[in-house]
């Protein structure tokens, strides 16, 4: 990559918890890997919880503060980076050291601004960063907000989660005012993702027809709604085996539902990117083509 390109940052964010934030984020870098066989993919897992690390089966190591280190104590990068896969790197969330962020800068001016900061010597390594978040909107949200270009936000298809849904485009719109006089605008959102779909239930459908009502009444920020992703068990099984889930059943059905998620995310991407200005070449921090976009 040149010295000026940014990778796509899409950060997958969503207020309500349980939702598939961590199996969206690791199922998206895992088709966007697949599909682009030449690309390079960084997964960042802001949520203390540090379910990615899990998720790989990664084991204690030097790493293990990541992005809590990068933003607390100056970390490079390059530092906590662990190469998981060929074409997909890490950076763990550093625990419950993600607590210290929050006590330390939430009382400090552009404490949102943080991330973008720290990242950006970095992220030109990658063709796409993928975020995982914290079922909060808290200070780290604000910076993944920040920082990331887009956002997909997972929704399961019940009451609750829809109020998640609403509570983060707010979130979103309040981050939106606070850095118009700068310039500076937070993710565009692509869309909502349903997840852990089943087409038997009649709740599923109806709430899939709620978000799809909201979408055509402009109340999702110009998001889409995504086509959904089914409930497969084999997600939780290639969970526990420690696989991705091409890895593990590159046939099944949620294999394909997110196949077809990256595709479709794909070409939003560069649809967007199309209608912005100034080439992506050309930039080299925010605003980013979506921040650009009167959204
Ligand atoms: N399509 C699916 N079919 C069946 N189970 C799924 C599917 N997607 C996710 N799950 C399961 O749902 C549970 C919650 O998923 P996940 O941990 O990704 O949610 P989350 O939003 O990241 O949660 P948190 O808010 O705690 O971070 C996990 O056990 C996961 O295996
Ligand atoms: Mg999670």
């Amino acid at each position: 990559m040149t010295d000026t390109r940014r990778p796509t940052v899409i950060s997958v964010l969503c207020h309500k918890g349980g939702v598939a934030k961590t199996t969206t984020a690791v199922a998206l870098a895992d088709s966007l890997a697949a599909d682009n066989p030449t690309a390079k993919v960084l997964i960042l897992d802001c949520d203390e919880q540090a379910n990615v690390k899990t998720l790989f089966g990664i084991k204690s190591t030097d790493a293990d503060g990541g992005i809590a280190s990068i933003l607390i104590e100056n970390a490079p990068p390059s530092k906590v980076k662990l190469t998981v896969r060929p074409q997909i790197d890490v950076i763990l969330s550093g625990g419950r050291m993600m607590r210290d962020f929050e006590k330390t800068f939430s009382n400090d001016a552009d404490s949102e601004l943080i991330l973008s900061k720290m990242m950006k010597p970095f992220d030109e390594d990658y063709d796409y960063v993928i975020i995982d978040s914290p079922p909060a909107l808290s200070l780290i949200s604000a910076n993944i907000a920040m920082y990331a270009d887009y956002c997909v936000i997972p929704c399961t298809t019940d009451l609750l989660s829809v109020v998640g849904v609403k509570n983060t485009m707010f979130f979103l719109e309040n981050l939106r005012n606070h850095f118009r006089a700068k310039n500076l605008s937070p993710c565009k959102v692509l869309g909502v993702v349903p997840t852990m779909y089943d087409q038997r239930r009649n709740l599923d459908m109806t709430i899939l027809d709620d978000l799809q009502r909201m979408a055509d009444a402009d109340l999702m920020s110009g998001g889409i709604v995504f086509d959904p992703i089914r409930v497969d068990s084999k997600i939780k099984t290639a969970q526990v085996k420690r696989k991705l889930i091409t890895e593990a059943f590159p046939k099944t059905k949620a294999r394909e539902d997110y196949r077809k998620l990256a595709s479709d995310i794909q070409a939003l991407v560069t649809k967007i990117a199309a209608t912005s200005a100034r080439p992506i070449a050309q930039m080299s921090y925010a605003p980013s083509p979506a921040r650009e976009m009167s959204l």
